[in-house]
């Protein structure tokens, strides 16, 4: 028997047909903001809210940055690190996702919370996977400052898995974690497949400075930032540059697979030499290179009267006609994959063919290829017997047993790939551990 009366039966039922007809068309939901460190949750000033790290960590202690006025947001304040007796394995650990991909941002500073002066050493993995390095000593900004570092994954068994890996006796270290579910087929997956990782490289606004969630009150439904791509343009180059900007509705965005902002398309740099964009990366990945063009200027009204062509690494890899493909105030994109690069530098170069070159934005990711990970039954099996050995925090039995391969993940325990590579199995217990 509903307690419900007729009239605020139909209360209820305006309300649930009101917030969808306003609600924005992005479709993929499941959202994390966790202010790690944090008993309490906190508001920063753009109204988000981010929630106290409690139930998704494994151990660790909590701290403060040693200059929390130095900060602007809350979530930036408060630190969790891993000491020794956490063991060398520790994580965060977001349950019940529903498998898809992810973007995953992470803060992390160092600020001598410590009172050490030590900036630590640690590897941090997702899904099994090594994503980031650090390197005692971080460059004295990076070490004040922190850095926020972000990726693309897909959360394929509904449990997203970020761990940290200490070295020596460092206690890794993380502010704040956020994970936010996009487009599977996002960045190209049917064609890329889900088996890498892309870890963000640079993800340029041409013209502008940064904006998006995090830095301004710009939205973009991925949680992606920008950032000015000034420091990247080679100098050599920079004289003939000029920004222009749009206020003109510009189409095809907000549209899927990638939902690009349509701020992103409002600026450009143009150039009547060529532009030239200079990237730090690691050698020997590949790496994903991500174009963005509007033709935002109306004095171009057909083809042929903007062309250039894009060169990386010195190669030719395309000619570009923006109204040609698109129109005007249309945004297009287009996405190039340069293999095994053998040295720290990519060079993207837009070279004039007719009028000036412009560009709206560029993203590079390296394609890491995921990690083996231990077999799932392997994985259900080490758990149960974690619990009922009750396995002290300082063995560090968290996350995948196995994964990332190259780590000494559980303490006492032996692993190795399985016959056709698909997977590892664990091959040995160190039974004088208990
Ligand atoms: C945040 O919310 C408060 C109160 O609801 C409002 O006054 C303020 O304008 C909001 N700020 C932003 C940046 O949206
Ligand atoms: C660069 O490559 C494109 C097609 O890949 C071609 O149309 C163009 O002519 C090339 N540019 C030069 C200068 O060879
Ligand atoms: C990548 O390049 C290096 C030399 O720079 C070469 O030895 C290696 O075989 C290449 N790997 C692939 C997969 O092409
Ligand atoms: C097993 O653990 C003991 C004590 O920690 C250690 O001395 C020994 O080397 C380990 N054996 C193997 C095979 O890892």
């Amino acid at each position: 028997m509903s307690l419900l009366s007729p009239s605020s039966f139909f209360f209820l039922s305006l309300l649930l047909v009101l917030p969808l007809s306003l609600a924005s068309s992005y479709p993929y939901k499941a959202s994390y903001r966790i202010d790690c460190g944090s008993a309490t949750s906190t508001t920063d000033p753009f109204n988000t809210t981010w929630q106290a790290d409690d139930r998704y960590y494994t151990s660790g202690a909590t701290s403060i940055v040693s200059e929390p006025l130095h900060f602007r947001f809350p979530h930036e304040k408060t630190l969790r690190y891993f000491p020794p007796s956490s063991g060398k394995k520790n994580c965060y650990i977001i349950p019940n996702l529903p498998p898809g991909r992810y973007y995953i941002r992470t803060f992390t500073v160092y600020d001598n919370y410590d009172g050490k002066s030590h900036s630590p050493s640690f590897d941090v993995s997702v899904e099994g996977t090594l994503v980031f390095s650090w390197r005692s000593p971080w460059p004295e900004g990076l070490a004040r400052d922190g850095a926020y570092s972000d990726l693309f994954a897909f959360v394929k068994d509904g449990e997203l898995d970020l761990c940290f890996y200490s070295f020596a006796t460092d206690p890794p270290v993380i502010a704040s974690l956020e994970v936010q579910q996009i487009d599977p087929l996002s960045y190209d997956a049917a064609t890329i497949g889900n088996n890498h990782i892309l870890v963000n490289y640079g993800r340029l606004t041409s013209g502008s400075n940064q904006w998006g969630p995090g830095f301004s009150n710009d939205a973009d439904d991925f949680g992606r930032s920008w950032q000015s791509d000034a420091a990247s343009r080679s100098p050599n180059a920079k004289s003939s540059i000029k920004s222009v900007t749009t206020r003109e509705r510009i189409t095809n965005t907000n549209q899927p697979p990638n939902y690009y902002p349509m701020k992103l398309y409002q600026t450009a740099i143009v150039s009547s030499g060529a532009i030239q964009y200079n990237l730090a990366v690691d050698a020997k990945l590949d790496y994903l290179i991500w174009f963005h063009f509007a033709e935002i200027d109306s004095s171009v009204t057909k083809a042929g009267q903007r062309v250039f062509d894009i060169l990386v690494n010195d190669k030719n890899v395309t000619r570009v006609d923006i109204f040609n493909s698109v129109g005007s105030f249309a945004a297009y994109s287009w996405h190039y994959v340069a293999k095994n690069l053998s040295s720290t530098e990519l060079t993207v170069k837009l070279v004039p063919v007719v009028g000036a070159a412009l560009i709206s934005g560029l993203e590079n990711y390296a394609l890491v290829p995921n990690d083996l990970s231990t077999v799932p039954e392997q994985v259900i099996a080490m758990r149960a017997l974690k619990e009922s050995l009750r396995v002290p925090d300082r063995m560090g039995w968290n996350g995948d047993p196995c994964a990332p391969t190259n780590w000494d993940a559980w303490e006492g325990i032996t692993c190795h790939p399985n016959k056709d590579e698909t997977a590892v199995v664990i091959s040995q217990m160190n039974s004088s551990l208990w």
